[in-house]
């Protein structure tokens, strides 16, 4: 059996993610083989521009360091992209580690990973939804753009099913309920319902919730500093 934890949003804290998945190793008892990590880690390099909302939530924190040094992660970790990552870097990584060790799974895309020597069908769907952007033909997402996930990536997902686990940036709908409102993407549903992925796991809102769709466990995470921003599984 694989020992997995899934990450929540790090929004620049990357020493206090590692520092957080090395304790929660201990309190395991047991290694933890890899991570897998929904987005907004905010891979940023010293030259990213940085947007506004970035800017306000204090900067793109500690990866430009991590990045410049080329520091290793100390438990092997795959993440997608979020919307507050910059996604041209992303882009430019995806398929490769960024960092020794931190791997960056290519959008629309499902890879093998062997974890615990065990093959693991991951599906990922980074970054948000935008209206103007979706029926985009992804090529044609300009700089800055690539932040968004299209409907391209979602048939192409759909097209490499089965999957094992499918990690998305943004929710399905009906999972993210605030005050009344459903915080989720119809189309993250229809892709969960069609390809029935044993977990599909998301982060973005910050919202820790665990449902079911179909035979699927959705698991929404906080971030990583909020109880349930990191949630261990057997697989
Ligand atoms: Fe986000």
């Amino acid at each position: 059996m694989a020992s997995i934890v899934i990450a929540g949003d790090v929004h620049g804290a990357i020493g206090l993610f590692y520092e957080q998945a090395l304790a929660l190793q201990c309190a395991l008892k047991e290694p933890i083989e890899a991570i897998l990590q929904v987005g907004d880690l905010q891979l940023y390099s010293e030259d990213s521009h940085v947007d506004k909302a970035v800017t306000r939530h204090g900067g793109p924190g500690e990866f430009p360091q991590w990045f410049k040094e080329q520091r290793r992660a100390p438990i092997p970790t795959y993440a997608i992209l979020g919307n507050h990552d910059d996604a041209d870097l992303f882009y430019r990584y995806a398929g490769k580690e960024i960092v020794p060790s931190l791997h960056l799974l290519p959008q629309g895309e499902v890879v093998s990973i062997t974890i615990g020597g065990q093959a693991i069908r991951v599906g990922a769907l980074g970054g948000n939804y935008s209206p103007k952007y979706f029926h985009f033909a992804p090529a044609n997402l300009s700089q800055g753009k690539r932040k968004h996930y299209t409907e391209a990536h979602i048939d192409a997902l759909v097209a490499q099913a089965p999957f094992d686990i499918l990690l998305t940036h943004e929710a399905p709908d009906g999972v993210v309920l605030k005050g009344g409102l459903d915080l989720g993407r119809p189309e993250i549903g229809e892709l969960i319902r069609r390809t029935a992925p044993r977990f599909a796991f998301l982060g973005h809102h910050h919202w820790h919730t665990i449902a079911k769709m179909g035979s699927t466990t959705v698991v929404g995470l906080a971030r990583i500093q909020k109880e349930g921003g990191m949630y261990p599984i057997h697989f």
